[in-house]
Parts: structure tokens; sequence; C-alpha cells
């Protein structure tokens, strides 16, 4: 699979030839300047929750794509208001058959605001079955929480996106334990070093998971990796 990252929690995953972009922050972003925003035009844009470090380019987005936006019924409803044209509302707990592969909205210990103080509804992370490609875990914003554990039951991941920059969200520690109970051993890190208070040491996040027989993958912001 065809991943690029364009910093924070904001990567782009080519499933089934359809590209799916999960958390748009990019121009607020000062590290992800060198990003070329309007060549950026998804199939899907899926969004965890409504904090504005994951949403805050969505609407832009959906006027230069003809995107599809997943979320949750709360923050379809609230894109619809400005002007998003395409959504699918979802819920916990709920799974749908796109023309990609299906997505479940699995749940995530956070909170879910939208950036005009509407109330979000409540914030998750999406499970995608890639059909014939692989599967994998989007995590959105979560601590560690034993609601992890249920996932193995539903799905087997050959990849993860967790957050890993503390203090929101779980940090790199959790993170190594959280991927125990998903059962994966290959982590592609995010939601780390946009702000002064989730910076993190990325070398010794990386030997922590080697040393545990795991891999941590950390995306410079711009590039693509196939995985
Ligand atoms: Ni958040
Ligand atoms: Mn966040």
């Amino acid at each position: 699979m065809q991943i690029t990252y364009y910093g924070h929690a904001c990567f782009e995953v080519k499933v089934n030839n359809k590209k799916l972009l999960f958390d748009p922050y990019i121009t607020p972003n000062k590290l992800a300047e060198h990003i070329d925003f309007k060549s950026i035009k998804p199939d899907y844009v899926l969004i965890s929750h409504g904090h504005s470090d994951h949403i805050a380019d969505a609407v832009a987005i959906s006027k230069q794509s003809d995107a599809i936006f997943i979320s949750n019924f709360e923050i379809t409803n609230w894109l619809s208001a400005k002007g998003v044209k395409n959504v699918h509302p979802m819920n916990l707990g709920g799974s749908f058959d796109f023309d990609f592969g299906s997505v479940k909205f699995f749940s995530a210990q956070h909170s879910s605001s939208l950036p005009d103080g509407s109330y979000g509804g409540n914030p998750g992370g999406f499970l995608i079955k890639g059909n014939h490609e692989r599967n994998f875990y989007f995590a959105g914003d979560t601590g560690l929480t034993y609601d992890l554990k249920l996932i193995r039951e539903y799905i087997s991941i050959d990849f993860a996106f967790l957050p890993i920059g503390n203090n929101f969200t779980m940090g790199v520690d959790n993170a190594m334990i959280a991927s125990e109970f998903i059962n994966c051993d290959k982590i592609i890190g995010m939601h780390y070093d946009t702000f002064d208070i989730i910076k993190i040491d990325k070398e010794v996040a990386v030997e922590k998971f080697n040393r545990a027989g795991k891999e941590l993958i950390l995306f410079k912001i711009g590039e693509t990796i196939n995985i």
C-alpha cells in the first residue's frame, strides 16, 4: 500500500486505487509548509474527531476534490452545514462496505469538539479492511484503553497508525502496549513534534520499539512509502 505523510496525523493511503486522506491538518502546520496543498485530491476523507488539528483543511479539500467525507454523524452534519456535499455519517461500532473496502468506526478514548465550539460527537478511529489488499487501523487521538483488545476479534491488522506524542494522546511506551493489544508489530507513528508539548526523541522511540522486536516507522513530512 502506498502511504504519503502530510504531517501531524494526516496521511493519504491508496487502497484498491482509491486515495483515502486521514485527518487533514496541513495549511496551519508550520512543519508542513513545503506540502503542495492544492495538489491533494483524495477520493475519501476520513476524520477521526472534531479537533482542529484533524479537521482544519476539510472544507478546503471538499472544494478542490470530489471526495466523500466519512466521520461521525455530528461531524458530517457540521461539514454539510459548511457546504461539503458528499458525506457519509457513521457512528461507533458500525461498519460499512465502500468501493475500496470496509470501514469500521472504532471507539477512541479522547474528546471531540469542533473548531467553532459545536458538539463533535464521540471521537473514533478507523479499521480498514482492504479486501484484496492489506488491513490497517488508524487510531486517531486516543489514550491507551482496554477497548483496543477488541480489535483482534474483528480483524487481523497488517499495520497501524498510532499517536506517540504523549500529553494529548498515548505516548511511545503506551503505544508499545497498544501494539500488543491490537496484535500488530508494524506501527506508523503520528501526532508528535507538531507542538512543543508533544515533541519526542524519535531515535529513542524507534530504538524502544526495536528492542521489543517491533517496528516504529516515522515518515518525513511529504514522504511516500510503500508498505
Ligand atoms: Ni484531538
Ligand atoms: Mn489531536
